[in-house]
């Protein structure tokens, strides 16, 4: 097993009371797999990534199991996480200027990576840079490198941030709400690209979403969470033929949207 997650919690002190973001959450991904994480904002899809991470805030405590390759992240030194997150789990946000440097190059972010992670001298991490943006479709890549954040589109900016966090070669990608920004046809590219580097490269991804849409053709298997809790799972296909809760219903109806492909192709 990849990555195995068992009765997984995290609580927050706020001052006043403890809130419990995740209540005994379990789940399991396998290699090559793709995992959707569904619920509605605030039930906890962020809280279960960053405790896996170790990227809680200062105020939260997490119990429970997750195990990468048998090995338990749970209570280990953040200098070991840290390790083990820049090489085995890489993970993609919903503004990728949390994860971009404003005020440095691409080239100089992306080679800086592969120097510290791959242990590269710079002309070979330059043509490794390079590579990966063309990977992620970035027109002219030899020349974009030399841009700043900003110099970017939205969509661009987001498929920097996905060859940034594939520059380790990650076993695992989170990918945490990832097209929410942005209007629905880069949102469509966006995860094209995804499908496709997962085919590539390998990789297992952890998709979060509020949105049943964006699973519906890109995850082998879904969890639904509400209010910290898993309420459903199963096969995506199965949810979104026979969703059993009435919670999984609303979210498949909050679903109007063109550019959901047909459900025929989740069946795979
Ligand atoms: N540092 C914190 N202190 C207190 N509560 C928090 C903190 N971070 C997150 N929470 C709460 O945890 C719950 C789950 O949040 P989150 O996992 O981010 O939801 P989402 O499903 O939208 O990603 C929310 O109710 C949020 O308010
Ligand atoms: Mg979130």
């Amino acid at each position: 097993m990849l990555l195995d997650v068992n009765r997984l919690r995290v609580r927050f002190e706020t001052g006043e009371d403890t809130v419990t973001a995740v209540r005994d959450v379990s789940f399991s991904l396998t290699e090559g797999e793709t995992l959707g994480i569904v619920g509605e904002s605030g039930s906890g899809k962020s809280q279960t990534v960053m405790a896996i991470m170790g990227l809680l805030a200062d105020n939260g405590r997490v119990d429970g199991s997750a195990r990468f390759r048998g090995e338990e992240l749970v209570g280990l030194p953040q200098r070991l996480l840290r390790r083990g997150r820049g090489n085995s789990i890489s993970m993609i946000f919903q503004d990728p200027m949390t994860s971009l440097n404003p005020h440095l190059r691409i080239a100089t972010q992306m080679t800086e990576v592969l120097a510290y992670h791959r242990g590269m001298g710079r002309r070979r991490a330059m043509d490794a840079a390079v590579a990966m943006l063309e990977a992620v479709h970035i027109p002219d890549a030899g020349r974009r490198i030399r841009y700043y954040p900003h110099e970017f589109s939205g969509g661009m900016r987001q498929r920097v941030m996905i060859a940034m966090a594939l520059l380790c070669e990650p076993e695992i990608l989170i990918a945490d709400e990832p097209t929410t920004a942005l209007d629905v046809t880069v949102q469509a590219e966006i995860l094209d690209l995804i499908r496709d580097l997962r085919h590539r490269f390998g990789t297992s991804v952890l998709m979060i979403t509020h949105d049943l849409g964006v699973v519906a053709g890109t995850c082998d298997r879904v969890i639904v969470m509400r209010q910290g809790e898993i309420v459903e799972s199963g096969d995506a296909a199965d949810i979104f033929a026979r969703p059993q809760h009435d919670y999984t219903r609303a979210l498949l109806d909050a679903v109007p949207r063109l550019d959901t492909p047909p459900l025929i192709q989740s069946g795979r």
